[in-house]
């Protein structure tokens, strides 16, 4: 039996969680910043950094707790290095290095995007650890979009990603364009329910390399259209964030069509490239795959299984950097105390 404690700190949650054999979850606790930067529209770094010295202790004490293991129990800490804020994700790895060093238990660094692609090996509903490679893996978060073809454990290979925004980072603004407030992603779903998808019709961009995202087009269309609208009905007024004044359906519907446009594309490339690539699987993660109307398109038309995490394994969290650093601790992998974290650090 191997048990794996993981420490995630890389940007605006403080979380723990202890895995067993890479493929149980004991214990997986995350304090959440949401409600301390909401004020701010957006992560804070100094107000992240500073929140996480106050949440790492007790966070870990809770991990070990739920999980009813004791510090010598551990096998080794998986910490992640980046990509992240370098305040935050310092103070994870100093938590990470103090344990190591006081009780002599191994070390293993994470890459944060690689801790997204192995939410997908935990068990849980709509997940299974035993997977033929290659796969295909989708990252889509507030950084990051990426498309990537998985020939084994480690072993990444880009076929391509966004050439501008994230997918996430495309929903937060248009959330704010729309006056829908942080964090994006969940506000633009549950804002698109009532929504008709069919109101608008957002450009679905095309990129030189076949499997590349774009969706600056797609963010600047919806603020054409508000500010078109606002001219319209309201008299110009400037203040993006007049989109709050924008009737409740009109909201609805500008949302619901953005939404679905940026699903489309997301869509539309990996279905192809899991078509070209021969692959026995899709693996979505990332915060944007806690999206219902992206799950359920993806679902829709991908010609081979899709595997999505549930929700609290979307967002960021440690049971996914402990499920990395377990390959990483099988294959023999260990960090000395002089590890140090790599703000940009990058996974190919
Ligand atoms: O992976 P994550 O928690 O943090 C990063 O590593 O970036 O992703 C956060 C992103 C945010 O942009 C947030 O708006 C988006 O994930 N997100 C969603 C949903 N829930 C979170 N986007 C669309 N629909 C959602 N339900
Ligand atoms: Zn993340």
């Amino acid at each position: 039996m191997t048990l794996i404690l993981g420490i995630e700190s890389s940007c605006d949650e403080t979380a723990a969680a202890v895995l067993q054999d890479g493929r149980h979850l004991l214990s997986n606790v995350v304090a959440s910043q949401i409600d301390l930067h909401r004020q701010y529209g957006g992560v804070f770094p100094e107000m992240a950094s500073r929140q996480h010295v106050l949440a790492i202790y007790p966070v870990l004490q809770q991990a070990l707790a739920e999980a009813d293991v004791d510090w010598d129990d551990l096998d080794a800490i998986a910490i992640t290095r980046g990509p992240g804020l370098a305040g935050s994700l310092l103070v994870g790895m100093n938590a990470a290095k103090g344990a190591a060093w006081a009780r002599g238990i191994p070390l293993v660094g994470v890459n944060h995007l690689e801790g997204h692609i192995y939410s997908n090996w935990i068990e849980a509903e709509g997940n299974h650890p035993d997977k033929t490679f290659p796969v295909l893996v989708l990252i889509v978060s507030g950084g990051h979009s990426e498309l990537i073809l998985m020939h084994g454990h480690g072993q990444y290979q880009r076929l391509g990603g966004t050439i501008d925004d994230a997918a996430g980072e495309a929903f937060d603004k248009v959330a704010r364009v729309l006056g829908l407030g942080y964090p994006g992603g969940p506000a633009i779903q549950k804002a698109a329910e009532p929504g008709d998808v069919r109101a608008w019709r957002f450009p679905r961009a095309r990129t030189k390399n076949l499997y590349d995202f774009s969706f600056s087009g797609l963010k600047t269309a919806v603020l054409r259209a508000v500010q078109r609208l606002e001219g319209q009905n309201l008299q110009v007024s400037r203040k993006l964030k007049a989109g709050a004044q924008l009737p409740a359906q009109t909201v609805a519907d500008l949302a619901a069509s953005f939404q679905q446009a940026l699903v489309d594309a997301l869509t539309e490339k990996t279905v192809l490239a899991a078509q070209q690539m021969g692959v026995s699987e899709i693996c979505v993660c990332g915060g944007v795959s806690a999206n219902a109307a992206l799950r359920q398109t993806l679902r829709q038309r991908s010609p081979v299984p899709v595997s999505v995490p549930p929700l609290y394994l979307c967002t960021d969290n440690a049971a996914m950097i402990a499920a990395a650093g377990h390959y990483r601790f099988a294959a023999g992998e260990r960090a000395g105390l002089d590890m140090d974290v790599i703000p940009n650090l990058r996974l190919f």
